[in-house]
């Protein structure tokens, strides 16, 4: 059966009744987002199928599928469910077949496949779930629990539910550190590991391996691809193994990444060269010491010359050379190796124009296509560079033929805002999946490359990392959406991110129509907003690049040897990369591709400065110049991030209260940090063009009052680096106990929002009050976790004080009161007409 027939985009009947249970009742339910998606809560959608469970088999794994199906029938709001008489049995397809013959299992099922029938009635229902193998059933169960998803109603007794997934590879990648840090994790310390050891409270890994098996994720690397060497130790592959075997009764296999100079690191040889018979011997003898510990290990992933990690380059060796060592010592025990492509020289020279960092992948691994072994899969980023807002697909997934390949992805927002702003990357992923390259002059959309059909490459698939930790996962509830997107995309990348986002939000928020229309509008419109206002034409992030990569720092990316340049002066911006005046990256697309990226004409424009230098007047399609663009986008990404917020609290009285109460927050702040971005992004233009916004707002905040025009006391007036972080560049620092800035507003009389503008530092927490003629009006703390211990972009905050009554002559005075490492800087305040209705 077609895998795309058979998705779970549909509504499961039983015999003929659909039994799709929406509630939206009025109980509170505390939602425990540990539970994540699979919250089961009385808010959530749920579909009832018979109360008497049982397996077939003895395996741990078929054990987990039953468990988790009583759970779902015993938990929170299972109360206010009608229950199902007759059998819900569980088993591989020989068992089924076995116990029941008259049952139609097919006899083609592959492995972690599965298929649901149903049939009886009254007290003699039989709902079975048949998998491919005992990880099938297992998928087979929590399927069966997604079934609520919009759809055509189907019936089981009719038509038997069958699904297996695309890709056979389907990993989480974690970034964790022996210490119990997580890099680029926004989520809180490590789930696995603390102060050098894995944790001895591993409950916290086992919720998570039952949230990867319910989205069908069948591998984790538990750590970070930096600093890999000390995990290959006794004492850690013991610890290794306790996680190995909280996993395992959800299907979910340890992998591990390793540091290519382990045998001279921590094995006293002389030597890591990949072709040394005595380092071939040492990692023979450590992959056999780790499997005796974990017989299922999945693997090793491997980062080697890349960034300061050693590497084969070492000694004149290639990434086939390395891959295929440590591939020939996994293989005896069916562990493979997936081989990073993120191999790059972070030292190019920027004067160069013909230097290009995005060329690197290609022009390292395509020469090797062929002479990998057969069980290394080569894994590359889904871009050239590294997860942008918006990049181009890599060209290495057309250029790899003879090798398997596999695509990255980030989960975690590095370059998206750090889950501090909602950013639902199903859609970027969507357009990545479904890209066409055009190898051989066909359709070789980079979806089937990956899963293994273009090229008939055997092993294939994706890897997500996505660096949960212990506070709430992502460390917000709505990222989660993307988690959950990144396992049914590996499931089945025929998906729509419309699609997933309606199935998590009735799973996770609520079942109501108006919930789920809401968020799932608000997930869609996310992305698109943050490249609104982060970059524009395929500038990619314009953040600081060698430091948090979340404020915006636009020179950041120029003049140093890593590499994300976008080359902007007074003239033009964007990176030549033709092939006839650039660095050529272009030709290491397949022709069609490389003729469309080659033309200003047919380039989308939504890459242009990725892939061409223009004049800042240089004429869009629209007719627009490139300089009006980038004005107009930025005001209005910055107006969409405003928009999450007022679409999120029409849901006030339909979510948990909890929830709402924590995303209305969130998306407060990024919608203040989203006018952070934009303003640096449009004065930056504007100073280095010279050219001014055909609408006049570049440069004239008209509502505005800044900190260093302000009668201060106490205050100094700093230099905020990089400039374009401050509205003109400058701020106020109090040295003092306490310090005050005091406007008198000359403007109409009437009802205002006003919007303190101040930097929310690491290492203390400031107070501020907002007063009018006297009177203290508010107060707050900067408490915040932002980065940074210094003013810039990184920690720009707003707060605004809504419905002000304000009349010519009044005197506005906020004071700070610093603490700690964090001066209670300031940079503005803005008055602008209330948003709100006055309350009556
Ligand atoms: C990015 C990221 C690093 C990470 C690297 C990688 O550069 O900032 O933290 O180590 O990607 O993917 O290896």
């Amino acid at each position: 059966m077609d895998r795309c027939t058979c998705r779970l985009s549909k509504k499961i009947a039983f015999s003929g009744i659909v039994t799709l249970i929406a509630l939206s009742s009025a109980h509170a339910f505390a939602q425990d987002e540990s539970q994540a998606w699979l919250s089961y809560s009385d808010r959530t959608a749920h579909t009832m199928f018979p109360r008497d469970i049982r397996a077939l088999g003895t395996s741990p794994i078929e054990q987990t599928a039953v468990e988790e199906l009583k759970r779902n029938l015993s938990d929170a709001g299972a109360a206010s469910r009608p229950a199902v008489a007759g059998e819900t049995v569980l088993g591989t397809g020989a068992e089924i077949r076995k116990a029941y013959p008259h049952v139609p299992v097919p006899a083609d099922m592959p492995p972690e496949s599965y298929w649901m029938h149903a049939s009886g009635s009254g007290d003699h229902k039989l709902l079975i779930i048949a998998g491919g193998d005992e990880r099938g059933v297992l998928y087979g169960a929590f399927a069966l629990l997604r079934s609520s998803a919009a759809g055509e109603p189907v019936d089981l007794s009719k038509t038997p539910l069958r699904s297996e997934p695309a890709m056979k590879i389907r990993w989480v990648d974690e970034w964790d550190n022996a210490n119990g840090t997580v890099e680029r994790g926004y989520g809180g310390r490590s789930i696995f590991f603390d102060n050098g050891h894995v944790r001895e409270d591993l409950s916290q890994v086992n919720e998570y391996a039952r949230l990867l098996a319910s989205i069908g994720i069948n591998g984790c690397n538990v750590n970070n691809v930096n600093g890999a060497a000390p995990f290959l130790t006794p004492g850690w592959l013991q610890g290794l193994k306790r996680i190995a075997d909280t996993m395992r009764p959800w299907g979910v296999r340890l992998a591990m990444s390793v540091d290519i100079a382990s045998p001279q690191k921590i094995g006293g040889l002389k030597t890591f060269d990949p072709l040394d018979p005595d380092v071939k011997a040492w990692w023979a003898n450590k992959v056999n010491e780790i499997y005796a510990q974990i017989p299922d290990l999945a693997g090793f992933t491997v980062k080697a010359d890349s960034e300061g990690q050693p590497g084969p380059a070492s000694y004149g060796r290639s990434p086939a050379d390395a891959a295929n060592a440590l591939a020939n010592a996994l293989a005896p025990h069916g562990g493979v190796v997936l081989y990073r492509a993120f191999v790059y020289n972070n030292h190019l020279d920027y004067n160069d124009l013909k230097a290009d960092r995005a060329r690197a992948a290609y022009d390292i691994f395509h020469p090797l296509d062929g002479k990998f072994a057969p069980n290394v899969i080569v894994q590359i980023k889904e871009g050239p560079i590294d997860f942008q807002a918006l990049e181009p697909v890599s060209p290495l997934f057309a250029g790899l033929r003879e090798t398997n390949s596999a695509m990255e992805l980030q989960i975690t927002q590095e370059y998206l805002g750090q889950q501090r702003h909602l950013v639902y990357i199903a859609p970027m992923w969507k357009r990545v999946l479904d890209f066409d390259l055009r190898a051989e002059n066909r359709s070789t959309p980079v979806k089937q490359i990956i899963e293994g059909k273009t090229f008939e490459r055997p092993l294939s698939g994706m890897i997500g990392v996505s660096d949960v930790g212990r506070d709430g996962w992502l460390g917000a509830p709505l990222a989660m959406a993307n988690l959950y997107a990144f396992g049914r995309f590996a499931w089945n990348p025929d998906l729509t991110p419309e699609a997933i986002a309606a199935e998590w939000t009735k799973q996770t928020i609520s079942a109501d129509p108006q919930v789920v229309a809401t968020v799932d509008k608000m997930l869609m419109q996310s992305w698109p907003a943050y490249v609104d206002y982060t970059g524009f034409l395929g500038t990619q992030t314009l953040t600081d690049i060698t430091g948090s990569h979340y404020g915006p720092n636009i020179e950041a990316s120029e003049r140093n040897g890593w590499g994300q340049w976008h080359r902007d002066d007074a003239q033009g911006i964007g990176m030549d990369r033709t092939v006839a005046t650039g660095t050529g990256f272009i030709g290491q697309y397949p022709p069609e591709v490389a003729k469309m990226y080659d033309s200003l004409a047919t380039c989308p424009e939504d890459l242009l400065l990725f892939f061409h230098h223009v004049p800042w007047n240089y004429k869009l399609h629209s007719g627009k110049t490139v300089i009006q663009y980038v004005y107009d986008s930025h005001y209005k990404g910055a107006q969409e991030a405003a928009e999450l917020g007022a679409e999120w609290a029409t849901l006030k009285d339909k979510i948990d209260p909890a929830l709402f109460e924590d995303e209305r927050a969130r998306l407060e702040y990024q919608a203040g940090h989203a006018i952070v971005w934009r303003d640096a992004i449009v004065q930056y233009f504007l100073k280095e063009s010279g050219i001014p916004d055909a609408q006049g707002r570049a440069g004239h905040f008209p509502g505005r009052m800044e900190a260093e025009d302000a009668r201060l006391t106490g205050y100094s007036v700093i230099d905020v680096n990089p400039w374009e972080d401050a509205s003109r560049g400058k701020a106020v620092s109090c040295a003092e106990k306490s310090c005050s800035a005091e406007w008198t507003y000359n403007g109409q009389p009437g009802r205002y929002d006003i919007a303190v503008q101040y930097f929310d530092l690491q290492g203390g927490t400031a107070h501020f009050t907002l007063g009018i003629n006297g009177n203290g009006i508010v107060s707050w703390a900067a408490d915040a976790t932002l980065p940074s211990r210094r003013p810039h972009g990184d920690n720009s905050t707003r707060y605004t004080m809504r419905g002000v009554e304000l009349k010519p002559g009044d005197v506005l005075r906020v004071e700070g009161v610093p603490d700690g490492g964090d001066p209670a800087a300031l940079d503005y305040i803005e008055i602008e007409p209330a948003t709100t209705a006055p309350q009556s």
